[in-house]
């Protein structure tokens, strides 16, 4: 095999060729699908390249039938092919290029470019799936308007979608007929999309800020049209909120969603016409739960968002990724916090990142959110790119305050629109919006690694005088040895002993401190009595790892006067780890564990303040997760993080059972099911409370949730009590309420998913076993990804103790799951390897184990570039 190829973004060249128009004919059939392209193109004016030959990129998978150029059909001299493309030797300024090329959507199992997803006909095109449809200048910076036109059979595909408005159709021989799709805006290829099939649809209409009408319409498999009604509600308040917040209207007539059981991704933000995941996009309270319809919102804003961040203006090369996904992503977690709880948003947010992104960042393949090489593009769609670029907005949004934020943006839509550009472009216009120097901020943009903030403080009491003192440092990650100092916001409080806010030298009570040197001193004047607790990083104003040594008297303190949402349930995040972290010390030397109750009484004043959200009691009563535990020690023993957070659950279930069945009466209602903030934070603590005495292995709370699984109403209610069962020590119970779950749900396939997950995760011993005898169940596949997610990721990441278990068989199992992968479809495939790339951080013996594994992948045969790209890196 010839080594991938390493692109560089130093490398960027301007095209040498562009394309004004793209009018394309698809004639669809199974198998034998023909492309007719008609490109109408011209050396690019910026371009300094003196070539005359025009290279298009084109997958090895297309069958070339005919090229020609204004009209003179090429021969095969004229040309030439390679693996990835078409070289033609010479064409002039400019010129009408025509193709014909046959694909085989059928046999497409990558899922990228033409494919069928259970007899639909569909799309993926990002980043680089459109050359697998035809031959083209695939790169986001040749943009072009579109012309499509779709021919196929009347009765298997009803309807048929592309991008833009319809303008013309018609029947054509032999049961057959066509549509015309012109989308009017320049897009790249990677906003391209087709659908064709016999989907069933659901219709709404928006009226604009401007006073225009467009027509909105979600198409789905025809038994799932019951559950697009929070889909559509999600999407109109998704518009309203854009134009409220950012000024952006909508710009088309028509804007359509599809839902696709078959999709690699969550969704896709294709112009006009958005491809969802169905797992993002159907919600009915009987099969999604209260997380899902949350999920199925923030993605519908997501991809609707991406219509001004990304596709009116959009990346000129890939390394500009975060510029559309960290923005976007930034704007729709602003939009869920503005329609569901701001603090428990942000704490689902921070805790994801901190986790996830954390890792990432430490981990072979740790890349800053503006990386400056790749192999493989589809390997860059990662926590970084998305949340760390989130974070970096948000922390743009924390240093210039709403009102310049908003300058900031409206100047970079009103500059860019039409135009493909950088992460440069965007900072820019926030610095000249609001006059501030950025330069040195940038650096977030080209660092890898999470900054570690060591905090320190002074008190005066005499002279008034506080002063925190802070420094900085980031790890090395893979390239880049020596780090500079970040320019960040650090947020902050002072507690009095009486747990109030002190009046800051803002004259507030929240104070932005801007970091910028490896070491800066903080006074604050005026401050008397006793010396303050610093309430630090409020909100997670920037995205750090943060060292303070707070007492656990402390942590209790903030846990119960923090006037900071977030960091009140910070306090009881490091109050748990803190705690977490003896006992798993303990257990690793044989000690008995013992536990401080400052905790669990913590926990009980949380649970009996009923003037809390229930929603935040539930957050501050969790445990931090052992993915989070792991994320914090340098060598994780997973088995005695395990131990000793089941000890800890333990130990509070039985210290506050009177308490949990309180609030699970409490938080029961008679009221039929509704996705509202408020019934989903009563769920939530109910759920929680309902662990936790399951957790007491007495029979009484294990029939508690069985009575709840029978009566649920709804999916969140069922889940959570078939999860405790299933998980508990109670074998017949669990497989009776794994039979009925199945037996009611075999037609949802979102629902078996669930099913399979809950199996895939039971931490007790020998879950291996049954995840193998699940993969020949009917249910499952491995060419739906939704299906490998949700029994296979769901082993390899979610259920530490029996994937890292000593024999190495659970790293076996994914290893033989990724080679299998990696023929059928690389992206999937790749991402799988994620848990095997964190062999540094486990004991030597598991270390071996994984990377002989790794070794094995390596070896096996012809590896995708996705493949290769993350085992290689992380061989090294
Ligand atoms: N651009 C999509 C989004 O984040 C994600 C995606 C990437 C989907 C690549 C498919 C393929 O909104
Ligand atoms: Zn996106």
């Amino acid at each position: 095999m010839s080594q991938p190829q390493v692109i560089y973004l130093k490398d960027y060249q301007v095209p040498a060729f562009l394309i004004d128009q793209t009018d394309l004919r698809f004639e669809l059939e199974a198998t034998k699908t023909l492309v007719k392209a008609r490109l109408t193109m011209r050396k690019n004016p910026e371009s300094h390249s003196q070539q005359r030959a025009l290279f298009l990129d084109g997958d090895k998978s297309l069958v070339l039938h005919r090229v020609a150029i204004n009209d003179q059909v090429l021969s095969d001299k004229d040309y030439s092919r390679t693996d990835d493309g078409l070289t033609i030797h010479d064409v002039p300024d400019s010129f009408v290029l025509e193709t014909v090329t046959e694909i085989n959507p059928q046999e497409n199992t990558a899922l990228e470019g033409l494919y069928r997803s259970d007899g639909f006909y569909c799309t993926q095109c990002e980043a680089e799936g459109f050359r697998r449809i035809t031959f083209y200048l695939d790169r986001p910076d040749v943009m072009s308007v579109f012309t499509t036109t779709i021919e196929a059979d009347k009765t298997t595909c009803p309807v048929l979608l592309s991008n833009g408005n319809a303008i013309d159709s018609g029947d054509s021989e032999g049961g057959r007929h066509w549509v015309t799709w012109e989308d009017p805006f320049r897009k790249p290829a990677y906003l391209f999309a087709l659908v064709a099939g016999d989907l069933s649809h659901v219709e709404d209409s928006y009226t604009t800020m401007s006073g225009r009408k467009v027509v909105l319409q979600i198409f789905a498999d025809k038994k799932d049209l019951n559950k697009l009604d929070h889909a559509m509600t999600s999407l109109k308040n998704s518009m309203r909120w854009d134009e409220e917040v950012y000024g952006r209207e909508y710009d088309l007539d028509i804007f359509m969603i599809v839902a696709v059981d078959f999709f690699n991704m969550g969704a896709m933000e294709n112009k006009g016409l958005n491809i969802f995941n169905t797992s993002c996009v159907l919600a009915s309270p009987q099969t999604t739960t209260d997380l899902g319809f949350q999920r199925v919102e923030g993605v519908v804003a997501h991809e609707y968002f991406h219509n001004w961040s990304g596709n009116r203006v959009t990346c000129r090369d890939w390394f500009q990724l975060s510029l559309k996904e960290g923005f976007t992503v930034f704007r729709d977690s602003e939009f869920s916090a503005d329609f569901n709880s701001r603090t428990v948003k942000r704490i689902e947010d921070v805790s994801v990142l901190r986790t996830a992104q954390f890792a990432e960042d430490a981990g072979p393949m740790a890349h800053p959110i503006r990386p400056s090489s790749f192999i493989e593009i589809s390997n860059f769609y990662t926590m970084t790119i998305y949340e760390k670029g989130a974070e970096v907005v948000r922390m743009i949004h924390t240093l210039l305050g709403p009102d310049l934020f908003r300058k900031g943006s409206d100047l970079y839509f009103d500059r860019h629109d039409g135009q493909a550009v950088t992460t440069d472009d965007f900072v820019a216009a926030m610095s000249d919006a609001s006059g501030r120097d950025f330069t040195q901020f940038k650096r977030w943009y080209e660092q890898a690694g999470t900054p570690e903030l060591t905090v320190s403080d002074e008190y005066d009491p005499a002279a008034g005088v506080y002063t925190l003192i802070i420094q900085q440092s980031c790890p090395a990650t893979p390239g880049q040895n020596e780090k500079l100092p970040f320019h960040l916001p650090v947020a902050v409080g002072l507690i009095d002993d009486q747990g109030a806010d002190l009046p800051l030298t803002n004259g507030q009570t929240t104070q932005v401190l801007e970091l910028t040197e490896a070491e800066q001193r903080f006074e604050f004047t005026g401050i008397h009595g006793d010396k303050p607790v610093p309430s630090l990083l409020r909100g997670f104003s920037a995205p750090v790892k943060l060292r303070y040594p707070y007492s656990r008297d402390e942590l209790v303190f903030l846990m119960q006067h923090d006037s900071d949402g977030f960091n009140r349930w910070e306090a009881s995040q490091k109050l748990g780890v803190d705690v977490l972290q003896s006992l798993t010390a303990a257990y690793q030397q044989g000690e008995p564990l013992a536990f401080d109750a400052r905790l669990s009484e913590a926990y009980r004043s949380v649970l009996l303040d009923e003037t809390l959200d229930p929603a935040m009691v539930a957050k501050i009563l969790t445990l931090p997760s052992e993915a989070y535990l792991s994320e914090l020690v340098d060598e994780i023993d997973v088995d005695a993080i395990h131990a000793a957070r089941t000890f800890a659950r333990q130990h509070i279930a039985n210290a506050l059972e009177a308490e949990f069945i309180a609030a699970y009466e409490r938080c029961s209602s008679s009221e039929p099911y509704s996705p509202d903030a408020d019934s989903i934070a009563k769920r939530a603590l109910r759920n929680l409370s309902l662990a936790y005495l399951v957790e007491t292995e007495k029979p009484q709370h294990l029939s508690l949730a069985r009575t709840q699984f029978d009566n649920a109403d709804n999916m969140t209610d069922s889940q959570a009590a078939l999860g405790l069962l299933v998980h508990s020590n109670d074998e017949v119970a669990a497989s009776e309420v794994l039979a009925i779950f199945y037996e009611r749900w075999s037609e949802e396939s979102l629902v078996v998913n669930q099913w399979l997950s809950v199996q895939a995760s039971d931490p007790k011993l020998g879950t291996l076993n049954k995840v193998l005898a699940l993969m020949d169940h009917p249910a499952f596949t491995m060419r739906n990804p939704n299906k490998v997610r949700a029994l296979i990721s769901a082993f390899a990441m979610q259920n530490p103790v029996n994937f890292h278990q000593l024999d190495g068989s659970g790293y076996a199992f994914l290893a033989d799951r990724i080679i299998e992968l990696n023929a059928l479809n690389p992206q999937i495939a790749s991402r799988l390897v994620t848990p095997l790339t964190r062999w540094k951080r486990y004991s030597e013996q598991r270390q071996a184990l994984m990377k002989n594994e790794l070794q094995r992948i390596m070896d096996s045969g012809s590896l995708s570039t996705d493949v290769y790209e993350v085992v290689s890196k992380s061989l090294v």
